[in-house]
């Protein structure tokens, strides 16, 4: 069932079926099959190892995978005649690990695909490129070389470089990942304005309220499958008769088993535990009873609706950061 924001999306832009890729032994990618409308902002989330950014790679061939098709509209990109640099030219892709020439200042690198690639005039591509390094805050970080740049702002000055040709199709491969608070809402409201402004996006993050915070659409994987879609509130709404309550115990505490029958209980890191319950009272009951016995206090209480990482632990039964 759709979503109200996704109504304005258009048609499908690209279309992945069957992504099969193999490193030695290892099967990292194993049947991945998903599709992005024109406008859609979706975002890959999985632990790590898990597949997402060989995903990225394979669909624009920077790996080449086993098996499976992609499509750019009715572009086969995966197709041996297919001019893989005319469809790289329309996907601004920036990478986990940045990809920035250190050697040359923000300015330079962000100039470089106009005067290289696009043959633009040197003074007009250095003042479109002045313009691209504004709107993603570094105006005052031209002439920095990135060793000079801290991790946010070299994440910004990736993007703007994926940007700088603008692309309609436009892959952050964990563009927040090591960053802090500050620095990851700023590149969350880059990403907002290339949805606001019509771009098609996908986005690969382990945290679950980045996901939360800016997709449409959610594609989560684990071990190189895509094991739920849709978007956060479609997957959310499958645990909604649940709610959950979480609180800290120490890690040898047992609860009886007739508050077990009520609810499925896990342990999490730094003695989180976390219940998840369609009978809120009786459980609730069941706890203030086990608290009297067993002398624990409950502590740091909490009641809440369930959100992507329950999702990710109903389906997996693990944490998505484990
Ligand atoms: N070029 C490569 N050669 C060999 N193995 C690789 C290569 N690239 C990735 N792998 C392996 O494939 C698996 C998936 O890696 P990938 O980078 O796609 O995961 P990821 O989901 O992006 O993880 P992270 O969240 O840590 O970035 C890992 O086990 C990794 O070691
Ligand atoms: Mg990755």
């Amino acid at each position: 069932m759709p979503s109200g924001t996704e109504n304005h999306l258009g048609d499908t832009i690209l279309r992945v079926e069957d992504l099969h890729k193999r490193y030695g032994k290892d099967e990292v990618l194993k049947g991945v099959s998903l599709e992005l409308r024109r406008g859609e902002t979706k975002v890959v989330i999985g632990p790590s190892g898990t597949g997402k950014s060989t995903l990225l790679r394979c669909i624009n061939q920077l790996s080449v995978p086993d098996k499976g098709r992609v499509w750019l509209d009715d572009v086969e990109i995966t197709h041996a005649r297919t001019n893989i640099n005319h469809v790289r030219a329309q996907i601004g892709f920036v990478f986990q690990d940045f990809n920035l020439f250190n050697h040359l200042t923000a300015l330079q690198n962000v100039s470089l695909g106009l005067i290289r690639v696009k043959k633009m005039r040197r003074d007009a591509a250095l003042e479109r490129a002045r313009k691209e390094l504004a709107r993603v805050g570094l105006e005052a970080k031209a002439g920095a070389y990135p060793a000079e740049l801290s991790g946010g702002q070299k994440q910004r000055l990736a993007i703007g470089v994926a940007l700088i040709n603008n692309p309609e199709l436009v892959f952050l491969d964990e563009p927040t990942t090591g960053l802090d608070p500050q620095a990851r809402r700023n590149i969350w409201a880059i990403v907002s304005g290339l949805t606001a402004s019509g771009k098609t996006v996908i986005l690969t993050t382990h945290y679950m309220e980045e996901a939360e915070a800016l997709s449409q659409m959610v594609c989560i994987m684990d071990h190189g499958k895509v094991i739920a879609q849709g978007s956060p509130r479609e997957l959310t709404s499958k645990l909604s008769q649940e709610t959950i309550v979480e609180f800290l115990a120490p890690d040898g505490a047992s609860f009886s088993p007739a508050l077990a029958e009520r609810c499925t209980i896990t342990r999490g890191e730094g003695g989180l535990v976390s219940v998840k319950t369609s009978d809120l009272v009786g459980t609730l009951g069941g706890l203030l009873d086990w608290s009297r016995s067993s002398g624990e206090p409950l502590a740091e209480m909490t009641v809440r609706q369930p959100n992507l990482e329950d999702v990710f632990l109903s389906l997996t039964g693990r944490r998505l950061r484990s």
